[in-house]
């Protein structure tokens, strides 16, 4: 590939972005070389749907809401995982796309309890996906074996973003896996023993990348269950951990007077949106010290 260079200020040579065109939707948009169709869609002002995707990790192509139509493919393509090339020619509410999309959604909401997911109500609304028409999800009990997070099951659509948060895309642990095939996958530790008897460090960054709340922090949860999550009521302010000198920016989500969530933006030059237990965690001596 030719690498476009130029004198900078200081006389040193600068990389150029190179800049590709694509027709989305009819119309003409221009992103940097190495940009997805996603980012592309984004630049042309559409919204959309993803689940499995997160800016900060690699994408496993696992849930395939996000699916476009593109001229001279055979089949539908991921757009948070194509490479937009020139010349490309996407469309983004096709009917092929727009009956893709309604299956998945149809498919994971019957399957999975997509209740605490952002955004999944207005995707079924938009592409008239009705899940409830094949079948409802079975409930599976929420494991609570530490203070800091929950493990709610039925509400996982095995996309893989915490293991790939707990593995080689961030936090290199490699506490939690996918066993078992078919029907019977899950997120399990090794032997499937409890998270504190597991190799797990307790840094939430699985938390973090969670697309449908499956994992959850225990205060979160505890909101719920007593009905007293409000999430409208919440602010989030951004502030740097006190804790070490790495300066990792932090997301206070604040109900009441009190914390109930910590979260780093995933475009953090410092975090990449992952944290570690004291930054994520560490942050009950706001309540003792009243
Ligand atoms: S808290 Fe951290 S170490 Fe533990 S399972 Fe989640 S990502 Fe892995
Ligand atoms: S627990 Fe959450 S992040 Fe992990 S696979 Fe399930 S839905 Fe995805
Ligand atoms: S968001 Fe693209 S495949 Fe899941």
């Amino acid at each position: 590939m030719r690498e476009d260079k130029r004198r900078g200020r200081d006389g040193g040579l600068v990389q150029i972005e190179r800049m590709i065109e694509v027709t989305i939707d009819g119309a003409k948009v221009r992103v940097p070389e190495g940009s997805t169709l996603l980012d592309a869609c984004k630049k042309r002002g559409i919204d959309t749907p993803t689940l499995c995707f997160a800016p900060n990790l690699t994408p496993v192509n696992a849930c395939r809401v996000c699916v476009v139509e593109l001229d001279g493919a055979r089949a539908l393509v991921p757009a948070c995982a194509r490479t937009a090339e020139p010349s490309m020619v996407v469309h983004t509410d096709s009917e092929r796309v727009r009956s893709a999309r309604k299956m998945v959604l149809e498919l994971l909401g019957s399957s999975v309890d997509m209740s605490a997911t952002p955004n999944f109500d207005v995707w079924c609304a938009r592409y008239d996906a009705h899940p409830e028409r094949l079948g409802t999800p079975s409930r599976a009990p929420t494991v609570v074996d530490n203070d800091l997070f929950v493990r709610d099951y039925a509400k996982c659509m095995l996309c893989y973003k915490c293991v790939e948060a707990c593995g080689a895309d961030a936090q290199h642990t490699f506490a939690i896996v996918v066993s078992g095939r078919g029907a019977h996958a899950k997120i399990a530790t090794e032997f499937d023993v409890s998270l504190p008897d597991s190799a797990c460090v307790f840094c939430g960054n699985c938390v973090g990348v969670c697309p449908t709340n499956a994992l959850q922090f225990r205060r979160e949860h505890e909101l719920r269950v007593a009905g007293e999550w409000d999430e409208s009521s919440q602010s989030v302010t951004k502030t740097v951990c006190p804790y070490c000198g790495v300066g990792c920016v932090l997301e206070l989500h604040v109900q009441g007077d009190e914390i109930v969530k910590v979260t780093s933006p995933s475009d953090s030059s410092v975090t990449d949106g992952m944290l570690c237990v004291k930054g994520r965690f560490g942050w009950g001596y706001t309540r003792d010290a009243k």
